[in-house]
């Protein structure tokens, strides 16, 4: 990571959960409202469930946690996912979270770069995401894994944009990567 400590992205599971509720605890308003569109509270148990039982085909989620001295465990610090649509099967929903005291140290690029090779490595070749006109952040980061189309108005500032996914440079899916 930018500050020298290390991460480690892997695939989230159900053992996940404790640690998924402490980091929806930990956001911000406008951290939530970035990524939910409305100051979600909380994570239903249903919602809790489904985000935790990610097949890694459909649905692939991502964490990274990062080893913090004193700490017995490393710290999760952030998501990303994608959902496969139905419709299209080359297509997914895109959104990355990342807690508030983390953000801009390079999780969000790492996860974003590590889910673009996974997604890809089973058969999905474009995202599109929900985000606020002015989140310049989540932009930049789509752009380096692909093309972005021009915006589409959702309302109420909020437009989808359409990625293009760049094939990745490593052919081989990676199961667990580290982070510097
Ligand atoms: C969008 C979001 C996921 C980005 O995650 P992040 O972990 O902050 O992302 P990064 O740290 O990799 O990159 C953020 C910025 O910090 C910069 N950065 C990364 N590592 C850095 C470092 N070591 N030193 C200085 N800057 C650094 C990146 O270049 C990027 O800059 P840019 O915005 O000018 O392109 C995060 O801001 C977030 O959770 N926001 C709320 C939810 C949200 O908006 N989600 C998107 C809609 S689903």
């Amino acid at each position: 990571m930018g500050d020298g400590s290390i991460g480690q992205i892997r695939p989230l599971g159900p053992a996940d959960r404790d640690a998924l509720i402490e980091g929806f605890d930990s956001l911000s308003p406008e951290s939530r409202i970035r990524r939910f569109f409305f100051e979600k509270k909380a994570l239903s148990d249903q919602e809790l469930h489904a985000l935790t039982h990610p097949d890694g085909v459909d649905h692939i989620a991502l964490g990274l946690a990062v080893a913090i001295e004193g700490r017995p465990e490393p710290l999760p610090i952030g998501v990303a996912r994608c959902f496969r649509s139905q419709d299209d099967l080359e297509l997914a929903e895109v959104a990355l979270i990342t807690r508030d005291d983390w953000q801009g140290a390079g999780a969000g690029t790492a996860l974003m770069q590590a889910l673009a090779e996974a997604a890809w490595n089973v058969g999905i070749r474009r995202w599109f995401g929900a985000l606020f006109c002015d989140n310049q952040t989540i932009r930049n980061l789509l752009s380096r894994v692909g093309d972005l189309s021009d915006d589409r108005a959702i309302g109420s500032g909020v437009v989808e944009v359409l990625c293009d996914l760049y094939p990745p440079v490593q052919p081989e899916p990676a199961v667990s990567t580290e982070v510097e």
